[in-house]
């Protein structure tokens, strides 16, 4: 059986629920045909560990928030990012740390030191997917290694890869999507009756939002997800500052309620199409859809797109956009693919 060596970089929500996956469930990779074995892990809080020979999962774990790997075989307080990714026995970089949406960094660099040492990498950061997608998939072809990011749009809920293997002979000229679970859970409950900002609260209660809710209200979270599906599905290369994008900030408890008594609801919407001169442009904002829209019955945080076929016309994939569990399933998809490129099933 194969066996791939990981380095997680970061060790936070997502990176731990892969650990936890691959210490409890190692019969699910097997029966993929591959074994995965984490060799290194580096992390702002605990610092890095390197060992060859496979970290021991349950113990690395168990350990508190506060305390540090130095002290451990291998181990540092310090991250040591750099040296990390580029010389540790790894195969696959899974990098899972904080996204920035204005420069992609650190994750970008991260990226980058990996591929260029001839390692696959997996990822659920929007950041350098949606600022650098199409040059770090040409670094990687180029190193004759995969760059994959199923997660950075939907979590788990597979939209790229469903769109580019699934939808072949099709012609697609528009992507429309739900894709911030905080905002749609608010705008669902403001139709129930909370303001703005108490449904806010409870999104945050609930662990949707982020702790500084702005990217996810303002739209600017759905404003990269729609950069990268303009460009992964539409064949442009967009960046995200030419996505016009307004957040659902203004919408009042009044908006909502006049809406639904229309037989209409509000809904954070992102999307990209190709207009009749081939140019394709791209917008976030809050629309009012009427009840028969395929995104209309999405409700609470779960995340929907719909891609708008020639031949089928609107096909709509709904699931989880966001979950520790349902992210560490985007990385395991992604290792799925490094693991056909690496059989000779997918070409570079
Ligand atoms: N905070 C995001 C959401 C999670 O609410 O959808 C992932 O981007």
């Amino acid at each position: 059986m194969t066996t791939y060596n990981l380095a997680l970089i970061g060790f936070g929500g997502v990176n731990r629920a892969l650990a936890e996956l691959i210490r409890d469930e190692p019969q699910r990779f097997a029966a993929l045909g591959f074994e995965l074995r984490v060799v290194a892990i580096t992390d702002l809080a605990f610092g890095s560990l390197v060992q060859g020979d496979g970290i021991d999962l349950a113990a690395v774990l168990a350990m508190p928030r506060g305390s540090s790997f130095d002290g451990l075989p291998g181990g540092s307080s310090d991250p040591r990012n750099e040296e990390v990714i580029k010389n540790s026995p790894a195969d696959i970089i899974v990098e899972a740390t904080f996204t920035s949406p204005v420069d992609g960094e650190p994750a970008v660099s991260h990226v980058r030191w990996a591929l260029e040492s001839g390692k696959h990498v997996v990822t659920t950061n929007k950041g350098p997917v949606a600022l650098y997608g199409q040059e770090l998939t040409q670094l990687a072809a180029s190193n004759g290694v995969r760059f994959e990011y199923e997660g950075s749009v939907m979590s788990g809920t597979p939209v790229i890869r469903l769109a580019h293997k699934m939808l072949g002979g099709l012609e697609l000229n528009a992507v429309q999507g739900i894709l911030n679970g905080t905002s749609n859970y608010v705008l669902g409950r403001m139709e129930d009756g909370l303001r703005l900002n108490e449904a806010i609260a409870e999104a945050q209660e609930r662990g949707y939002a982020e702790a500084d809710p702005t990217a996810d209200i303002g739209g600017s979270d759905v404003r990269l997800k729609v950069a990268i599906l303009a460009n992964e599905l539409l064949g442009t290369n967009l960046q995200p500052s030419e996505v016009d994008t307004k957040g659902i900030q203004d919408i009042t408890s009044d908006d909502v309620a006049q809406a639904l008594g229309k037989g209409l609801r509000w809904k954070l919407i992102g999307e990209a199409r190709r207009t009749e001169e081939g140019r394709v442009v791209a917008t976030v904002q809050p629309v009012a859809l009427l009840g028969d829209h395929p995104l209309a019955g999405i409700s609470g945080a779960t995340n929907a797109v719909s891609f708008d076929t020639d031949l089928l016309g609107p096909v709509t994939v709904s699931g989880p956009g966001a979950g520790r569990v349902e992210t560490a399933y985007a990385l395991v998809s992604d290792i799925i693919a490094v693991d056909a490129f690496v059989k000779g099933a997918v070409r570079a």
